[in-house]
């Protein structure tokens, strides 16, 4: 039975798992996950981001399909409607609205990046330099301003471009070309990766767990990282969600999502560490940890440069998706708030992210010296976003769902209107009512203490 979910949103429950996994699976779980890992100390890091995402991640990712399933609307729409138009939780879509131009500004800066990484191992420039010479050529080029501002503005425009064709026609069929994509060539790199000699080692360092190294820091580090990486506690899926067909079910369909993401985070991990360790090169370098370190180990490798190009288009794919989810945020509130022309929304919120996102390359560059509570402006985007506003936003999310709104209508989602059963719907309210707020309120105290 067709329904207007299908008109609206997107055409099937794959098309709907693809999109979401595209805006979930990007920088932070090829660029962001390995070098938090590889700064907190390794496999005990994954074990604490692998239980958050199962814990509390999933559950979370449910409660923003749910309320935009149910509202059938942009984030700030949805609380709006599913409030009965309480302008305090109205605020909540707000916060929203702020974390993903805070998020996009920052994170389109490093996917900028992939492209100049893209078309300087396609040229070959990568290829025979030593590991000085990777390092300037990093430096230099991030320092720069031209240079990454124009890849960046490329890489908004692309994304633009994207959005503007549409849900179905834009996010939905790009997901499903790029997505395979995707998980090929990183199961190739995969397979090169830990056949490399002294790969044992990086894996090692990967899988085993040392609770030493554990302390509040790491363990908000490692929830920071699933809510990001999971692209939950701001909107994005409450966005996506609204897309998804009344009669697919939301359980399964975050269980698709969350699976597909923390894979491709070992799976990139997997790739990355034992490399980093089989050429001698430092796993906690930080986030230039891709950027310096990896051509480094191309270039020690047979076919280095195949596999370096390879890598930066896979890194590429992987941000393209979840840019596309970040403006679909702002877009959908343009449209559907402000009743701008989609192709009027996708444009106007492009420029105002490259207005703030040009101090956020600047930061790596005239701006290096500036700094607010010590950290440049990119840093302080980066940690502020997915440390606080995102498990903020989060709690924000589960008081509202599991505290304001009445629980037969979360069932009544939840159970496509009782045509499915929805087994663990207790289990799921009760970690919706009290375990998550409870963890993410222990987390963001702890976190903040320090
Ligand atoms: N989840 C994306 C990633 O891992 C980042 C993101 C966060 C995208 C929030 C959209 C919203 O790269």
């Amino acid at each position: 039975m067709a329904t207007t979910n299908t008109q609206r949103g997107f055409t099937s429950n794959l098309g709907a798992i693809l999109a979401a996994a595209g805006g979930a699976v990007g920088l932070g779980n090829i660029w962001r996950f390995p070098y938090m890992l590889g700064q907190n100390g390794g496999g005990a890091f994954l074990l604490v981001y692998v239980f958050f995402v199962l814990l509390i991640g999933v559950p979370l990712m449910m409660t923003e399909f749910i309320i935009g399933r149910r509202s059938q609307s942009n984030v700030v729409g949805a609380y709006r409607k599913l409030s009965n138009g309480s302008k305090g939780w109205m605020l909540l879509g707000v916060f929203g609205i702020v974390a993903a131009f805070l998020i996009y500004a920052f994170y389109s800066v490093v996917a900028g990046w992939t492209l100049n990484y893209i078309v300087l191992s396609c040229s070959g420039g990568l290829a025979g330099k030593d590991p000085t010479a990777i390092t300037t050529l990093f430096s230099d080029f991030t320092q720069g301003s031209f240079w990454p501002l124009l890849y960046q503005l490329l890489f908004l425009s692309l994304t633009a471009t994207v959005i503007t064709m549409g849900v179905q026609k834009g996010i939905e069929k790009v997901s499903k070309v790029l997505m395979p994509i995707l998980f090929l060539l990183l199961l190739l790199m995969c397979v090169r990766s830990v056949t490399l000699d002294g790969a044992a080692e990086g894996l090692r360092f990967l899988f085993k767990p040392d609770f030493s190294k554990l302390n509040g820091t790491c363990i908000l580090s490692a929830l920071g990282q699933s809510f990001f990486s999971l692209s939950i506690g701001m909107g994005a899926m409450v966005t996506y969600g609204s897309y998804i067909r009344k009669q697919d079910k939301l359980f399964p369909t975050s269980l698709w999502i969350a699976g597909c993401d923390s894979l491709v985070a070992i799976l990139a991990g997997i790739v990355i560490f034992p490399a980093v360790f089989a050429f001698g090169m430092n796993p906690a370098s930080g986030p230039e940890l891709v950027y310096i370190v990896l051509p480094n180990v191309f270039n020690s490798m047979p076919a280095g440069t195949l596999f370096a190009v390879i890598f930066f288009m896979l890194l590429g794919i992987a941000a393209l998706t979840s840019t596309i989810s970040l403006l679909e945020i702002l877009v959908a509130f343009g449209v559907e708030e402000l009743h701008w022309k989609r192709r009027t929304a996708s444009f106007v919120s492009t420029l105002l992210v490259f207005v703030i996102g040009i101090f956020c390359t600047l930061s790596f560059g005239i701006l290096k010296d500036f700094h607010i509570f010590s950290r440049t402006i990119f840093d302080l985007f980066d940690l502020i976003t997915a440390s606080y506003l995102m498990p903020i936003g989060a709690l924000m999310m589960t008081i509202f769902l599991g505290w304001f709104f009445p629980k037969a209508e979360v069932r009544d989602e939840l159970s496509n209107g009782g045509a499915i059963k929805a087994k663990a719907f207790e289990l799921y309210y009760f970690v919706l009512r009290y375990l998550s707020p409870l963890a993410l309120i222990i987390i963001i105290i702890s976190g903040i203490i320090g």
